[in-house]
């Protein structure tokens, strides 16, 4: 498969990021309160994400939506049952789930983006609760124009019906938006709907075996401007 073309730095009229995993650190809750999980809290972390995904495809598959804080919590559920966790810290892990703090590569590329005269929003599962939560709790809310959930379809990623929303709200054409994601399935779903869509690789992983290529690979945001000719 050969990478799709690049938009030319004036043709880019908007960026669109994913929330989880991309602005705002998924592992957060766990390792917080790592000193009282013990050993497994990075298991958790990566269980908790596992299933949360799992449950979002399949729940759109089936045709059974609920919304990503009811998945959230399920996909806990399971993974602290699995990794026979003790359940008095189930709370506070939501509570934490539910204010993520974001990236420090978050920040200065929202600015740098922002002083460019883009348009910028972020398309996520969250449901619009924890969307908003995270977003002030980070002090992040002044610099999108927009900020999508899926609850508007009611679907997850990657369904078309989800980036549309974007394009529908944002008054972009699609080739002239920059997506940007940390989950290569999501990357791999934009770029088949037609953005423009740059992998935040942060974890060094190979590439999905998926159709659609994303235009640019990066390992983290703070690259993001030299990698589609921002500047
Ligand atoms: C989101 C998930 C994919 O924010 O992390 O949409």
């Amino acid at each position: 498969m050969t990478p799709p073309a690049r938009p030319s730095a004036e043709a880019v009229g908007a960026v669109v990021f994913d929330a989880y995993g991309t602005l705002f650190d998924v592992n957060a809750a766990a390792a917080t309160l790592a000193p009282e999980i013990g050993p497994e809290a990075a298991a958790l972390a990566e269980l908790w994400r596992r299933k949360q995904l799992e449950y979002s495809w399949l729940r759109t598959l089936m045709g059974r939506h609920s919304d990503f804080w009811q998945v959230t919590a399920d996909a806990l559920d399971f993974a602290m049952e699995k990794l026979r966790l003790p359940i008095g810290v189930r709370p506070r892990l939501l509570e934490l789930y539910f204010r993520l703090p974001p990236f420090a590569d978050a920040r200065p590329l929202l600015e740098r983006c922002r002083r460019q005269g883009l348009k910028l929003a972020i398309l996520s599962n969250g449901a619009p609760e924890m969307l908003n939560a995270a977003i002030t709790h980070a002090g992040l809310t002044e610099f999108f124009d927009a900020v999508l959930s899926v609850e508007a379809v009611g679907l997850f990623k990657p369904r078309p019906e989800v980036y549309r929303l974007a394009v529908e709200h944002l008054g972009v054409p699609a080739s002239r938006t920059v997506f940007v994601s940390a989950n290569g399935w999501d990357v791999a779903g934009a770029a088949a709907f037609g953005f423009a869509a740059v992998w935040i690789n942060r974890a060094g992983e190979p590439l999905e075996r998926l159709p659609a290529l994303p235009i640019a690979i990066v390992a983290s945001l703070a690259e993001l401007p030299q990698a589609v000719a921002l500047d």
